[in-house]
C-alpha cells in the first residue's frame, strides 16, 4: 500500500508515520510544508504540491491540523483525492466535538461531517485529549506554589496509542465514524496536576476550581471523554516518566 500521512511531522502524525514504517510493508510518504529527509512538499493552505503529495496514493492519514482553517485544509485534500482517483481518507478527529462548545471543536465537527460527504471512502477516529496537551495544560506557570485547576477530569492517551489504532484503519477497509479511542484512565484535573508537579520537582498546592460557562459546564459533564473506551494502554504516569528518562523517549518531537 502507498499511505499519505499529513501532519506526519507532528506529534501523532509522526507516530503513525513510525508506526507504519516499522512495518516495512508499506510505502508512507510524509506530507510537511517544510523540505526535509523523506518528505513531500505541499501547503494544504494554498494546495501547492498537494495533488502531487496525493497522486499514486491508496490511503491518506490526515493529521495535519489548522485550528483556524481546519475544514478549508480538508476540503483541499478532499479536491485534490478526487483527481488521483479516490483514496481512503482518514480523519483523526476528538472526543466530544459534538458536545464541548469550542470553536475549534466545531471545525473539526464540521470537518468530519464535510468528509462524510464528499463522497470519498473516509474513516474518522475520535480521541480523547494526547498526554502532551494536559502535561502543558499543568506545566505553566509551574514557579507559582497555588496551581488553580478545573473541576473536571480528563482521559489522557498516548499519541503511539492513537497511532497503533490509526495504522490498522488504515490497512483496514473504509468504515466510516470509528468508535472513540481513549486514553486508559479517567483521572481529575487536580490529580493530574499534582502528578506534573510532582515529576517536575516542584510540588504545588492544587486548587480545584468551578467557572461559569457553558464551555466549562460541558467538560464538567465529561463532554470529552470516552469512558467505554479506555483502550490505550500508556498511562500518563509512564508517559511522565518516560519524559523524564530521555533515554527512554525515543518519540518525542523536536
Ligand atoms: N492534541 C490533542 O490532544 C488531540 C486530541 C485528539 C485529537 N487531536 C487531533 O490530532 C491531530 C494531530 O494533532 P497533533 O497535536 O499531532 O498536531 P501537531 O503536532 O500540531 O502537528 C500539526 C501538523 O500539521 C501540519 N500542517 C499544519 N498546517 C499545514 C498545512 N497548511 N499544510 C500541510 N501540513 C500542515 C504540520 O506540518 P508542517 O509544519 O511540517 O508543515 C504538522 O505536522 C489533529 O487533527 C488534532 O485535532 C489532537
Amino acid at each position: 500500500m502507498r499511505i499519505l500521512v499529513t501532519g506526519g511531522t507532528g506529534q501523532l502524525g509522526g507516530a503513525v508515520v513510525a508506526r507504519l514504517r516499522a512495518a516495512e510493508d508499506d510505502e508512507v510518504r510524509v506530507l510537511s510544508r517544510r523540505a526535509g529527509p523523506d518528505v513531500v512538499r505541499g501547503d494544504l493552505r494554498t494546495g501547492r504540491g498537494i495533488d502531487s503529495a496525493v497522486s499514486g496514493v491508496d490511503v491518506v492519514v490526515h493529521c495535519a491540523t489548522d485550528f483556524r482553517h481546519e475544514t478549508a485544509i480538508a476540503r483541499t485534500l478532499i479536491e485534490a483525492a478526487r483527481w488521483a482517483g479516490g483514496p481512503h481518507l482518514l480523519y483523526v478527529s476528538i472526543v466530544g466535538v459534538d458536545r464541548v462548545p469550542l470553536g475549534y471543536y466545531r471545525t473539526k465537527h464540521e470537518t468530519e461531517q464535510v468528509l462524510a460527504a464528499s463522497g470519498l471512502p473516509v474513516t474518522i477516529l475520535r480521541a480523547t485529549q494526547f498526554h502532551a496537551l494536559v502535561r502543558t495544560l499543568f506545566a505553566g506557570a509551574s514557579r507559582l506554589p497555588v496551581l488553580p485547576v478545573p473541576r473536571f477530569s480528563f482521559q489522557p492517551v498516548d499519541v503511539r496509542d492513537v497511532a497503533e489504532r490509526l495504522a490498522d484503519l488504515a490497512l483496514g477497509d473504509p468504515a466510516g465514524r470509528v468508535d472513540d479511542f481513549g486514553g486508559p484512565e479517567i483521572l481529575s484535573a487536580a490529580e493530574l496536576a499534582q502528578a506534573v508537579a510532582e515529576a517536575s520537582g516542584r510540588p504545588r498546592r492544587i486548587v480545584p476550581l468551578s467557572v461559569p460557562g457553558e464551555i466549562f459546564r460541558a467538560y464538567a459533564g465529561g463532554g470529552h471523554l470516552a469512558p467505554d473506551h479506555r483502550d490505550g494502554k500508556i498511562t500518563f504516569a509512564r508517559y511522565l516518566a518516560e519524559l523524564a528518562d530521555p533515554g527512554v523517549l525515543r518519540y518525542r518531537k523536536r
